[in-house]
This record gives structure tokens, C-alpha cells and sequence, in this order.
């Protein structure tokens, strides 16, 4: 069995998982819920061949952007990030890190929009359950282990009040069904100002919906000021959900494209658009149009769109906004800009506390 192994640590960076990197050993090592400078002593949990992953036991040298956590249950659990330092500093960590993954593209300066509040934000909120050992809350992906989360800081009131009411004397054990697995996830979701519960269901139940209402307005507000000055302007939104970023846009015509779409008529679309038959039957869809459309939003999973080039050079699109949740899929998927210029990126933050972020960049077409 792996023994695990004190080491010590000196903080260089931040990750862009939000973690330390220390290289005070052979190994390079990140240690979550560290600080740049930060001098300690780390426990390993896992290694690689030339990494490996640890938690702090002891900081013998904090840095002086350390704070206390407001959540109590921040050094357990792994959803958030940066609750030991403050929301200035998280943003900066965040820009770093964009800044690092952009260094090899050529690009204007990235426009940061912090949100509104760093807490009592999401609508929905996610966690894993385990029946035989009664424990309910976030899955730590290192070890496998749930971190109960009763008093979680960032769902919104609606939706507090639900996992109040879920953990009280073990309620939520009487939403799984008898037939589930000992093991599964319980989403708890707003929508419509209704508190709903699915168990077992894909994540985001009923519709993908943007995780926080306010940041949600902002993201869409840009897109509009960037891409709404002509009025007779076609569009295709690509991942499109429920039409949420082009609902608000002028257009004289609009498709919106979306495997798990909930709706069925015009213009929305079903189509997989990572199948191979994806550009195809889009631009079938396309086909009475006399123009393919100027406008291209496209707003995919953390994986991305491999063949965006592809998807640029069949429909040559004046004007791009991409709006990505990964940074480095995004990255990989501008490369190479031949026929296009950056015209603007933005850091959006739609999931403080966390080290996810939004990006949207406008791309023009030479
Ligand atoms: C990040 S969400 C964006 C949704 C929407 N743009 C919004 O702002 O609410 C990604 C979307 O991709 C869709 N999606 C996931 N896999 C897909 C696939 N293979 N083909 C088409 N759409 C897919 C999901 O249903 C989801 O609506």
C-alpha cells in the first residue's frame, strides 16, 4: 500500500486549478489552498512519474494574502478554491493564468469583469451521495471522498434552504429511490423560481442553464454590445441551450443548434455537433438561406470544439463570439487564427470562488 510521505514545500505560482506549485523537491508538487511564497509542510496523496499532489498539514510562513476562510468547511472541501485569500487576489490569480495560456497567440489586452458578489450565487448545486455510509456532499476526485457541505456559502437562499432542509436528519436519504446504485448524485436546482430535486439525472435537469443569474446578464449584455449594430444580421448559436446568449440580439434570421435542446420547433436544432455528421447537417439546415450567417456565437462543454477551424472555414462568419468555460480547450481551438484577428477578450467571472471562469473572445474576419 502507498505510504503516505511528509515533504516540504515553498509556494512558486498558482495553477490553473487553483493550486499551488511547489518545486522545493525532486517532484513538482501542488498542494491546494496555498499562496505564492507560502513555506510549509505537505502531505503526498498521490504521485506520478514526475509529479505528484498533496495536501498542507502545517504553514510555518503564510503569505501575507492569506485570510480566514469565511466557509467553514473550506479545507475540506474541493469545490472551492480561493476562500483563503481575498476576491481581488483570486482575480488575479485567474487573469495569470488566462494570460499564460493566451502568451502564445497574439491578442489585445483581456478585460477582466469580476462578479457581483463572491457568495450566495449558484442556482444549482450539485453533490454525491453514499447511502451505506450516510454521506452526502462534494466528491474530492483525488480520494474519492464526499465532503459534507451543509453550511455552503455560495448556492443561493432558495436553494440554502433546500440542502438545509436535505441535510436535516439525513432527509436526503428518503429522495433516493429504492432501486439506485449505493452511490450516485442529487442535483438541486432553481428554475422559475421553483426549488426542483432530480437524483441519478444528468447534471443541469430540465436545461442547461448559466449557474448565476447576474453574471449571466453581464456575459450576455457584452455579447450584445459587441455583435448587435447591425439589424439585419443572420446568426448561428452554436451549444446554444435555450437561446440564452442570442435571445436578446437583433437578427433578421436565427438558428440555434443544441443536442439536448428542450425545444423541438424552429429556430432551434437538434444536432451532435462533436458527430461526424455535425458541420453537415447544420449547413443542411442552412441550405435555403441565401448567406451562411455573419454571425457565429458558439458556447460549448469544457471539451470544447476540436474542428472549430473547420466549422470557420465552411461557414465564414464576419464576426465570432466565443464563449468558452475552459481556457486551454479555447486556446487549442483558435489555433491557427489565419483568417481571423482577436478583437477582444474578457474574463468573465461567473464562478468566484472556484477557479472556474468564463472567457469570450470576438474574433473578426481579415
Ligand atoms: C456551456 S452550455 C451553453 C448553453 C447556452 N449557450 C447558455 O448560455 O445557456 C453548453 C451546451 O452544449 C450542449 N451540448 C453538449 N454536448 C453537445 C453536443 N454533442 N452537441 C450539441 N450540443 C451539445 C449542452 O446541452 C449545453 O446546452
Amino acid at each position: 500500500m502507498h505510504q503516505k510521505r511528509n515533504l516540504p514545500f515553498k509556494i512558486e505560482n498558482i495553477d490553473s486549478l487553483g493550486q499551488g506549485v511547489s518545486k522545493a523537491t525532486d517532484k513538482i508538487t501542488f498542494i491546494p489552498k496555498t499562496l505564492p511564497g507560502e513555506i510549509g509542510v505537505a502531505r503526498i496523496l498521490a504521485q506520478k512519474k514526475s509529479v505528484q499532489f498533496a495536501e498542507v498539514i502545517q504553514i510555518s510562513q503564510p503569505a501575507a494574502e492569506r485570510i480566514t476562510p469565511d466557509c467553514i468547511h473550506f479545507n475540506d472541501c474541493p469545490s472551492c478554491h480561493f476562500l483563503h485569500t481575498s476576491y481581488e487576489m483570486e482575480l488575479k490569480f485567474k487573469l495569470l493564468n488566462l494570460e499564460r495560456l493566451f502568451s502564445k497567440i497574439e491578442h489585445p489586452s483581456i478585460n477582466v469583469i469580476g462578479a457581483v458578489r463572491r457568495n450566495q450565487y449558484r442556482n444549482r448545486l450539485q453533490l454525491h451521495f453514499d447511502t451505506k455510509n450516510k454521506k452526502l456532499g462534494m466528491l474530492d476526485a483525488k480520494n474519492q471522498q464526499i465532503a459534507p457541505i451543509p453550511q455552503c456559502l455560495i448556492p443561493v437562499d432558495s436553494v440554502k434552504k433546500e440542502l438545509n432542509r436535505l441535510y436535516q436528519d439525513n432527509n436526503w436519504l428518503k429522495m433516493i429511490p429504492k432501486d439506485s446504485p449505493s452511490q450516485g448524485h442529487l442535483e438541486i436546482y432553481e428554475r422559475d423560481g421553483k426549488i426542483n430535486i432530480s437524483v441519478n439525472r444528468p447534471y443541469a435537469d430540465g436545461g442547461f442553464t448559466q449557474v448565476f443569474h447576474e453574471m449571466n446578464l453581464v456575459l450576455q449584455d457584452l455579447i450584445k454590445n459587441e455583435l448587435n449594430s447591425e439589424q439585419n444580421t443572420e446568426l448561428i448559436d452554436l451549444f446554444a441551450g435555450d437561446g440564452n446568449l442570442s435571445n436578446n440580439l437583433n437578427y433578421s434570421k436565427r438558428l440555434c443548434v443544441d443536442y439536448y435542446t428542450k425545444q423541438v420547433s424552429p429556430p432551434f436544432f437538434s444536432v451532435d455537433l462533436y458527430g461526424e455528421n455535425g458541420i453537415k447537417m447544420v449547413r443542411e439546415a442552412l441550405s435555403n438561406q441565401k448567406n451562411f450567417p455573419q454571425i457565429l456565437i458558439l458556447d460549448p462543454p469544457r471539451s470544447g470544439l476540436k474542428n472549430f477551424q473547420d466549422w470557420l472555414n465552411t461557414l465564414q462568419p464576419q464576426k465570432v463570439a466565443y464563449v468558452s468555460c475552459d481556457p486551454h480547450t479555447l486556446v487549442r481551438d483558435l489555433l491557427p487564427l489565419d483568417s481571423y484577428l482577436i478583437k477582444g477578450i474578457h474574463l468573465v467571472d461567473l464562478f468566484p470562488s472556484t477557479f472556474h471562469f468564463e472567457t469570450v473572445v470576438f474574433l473578426e474576419r481579415k
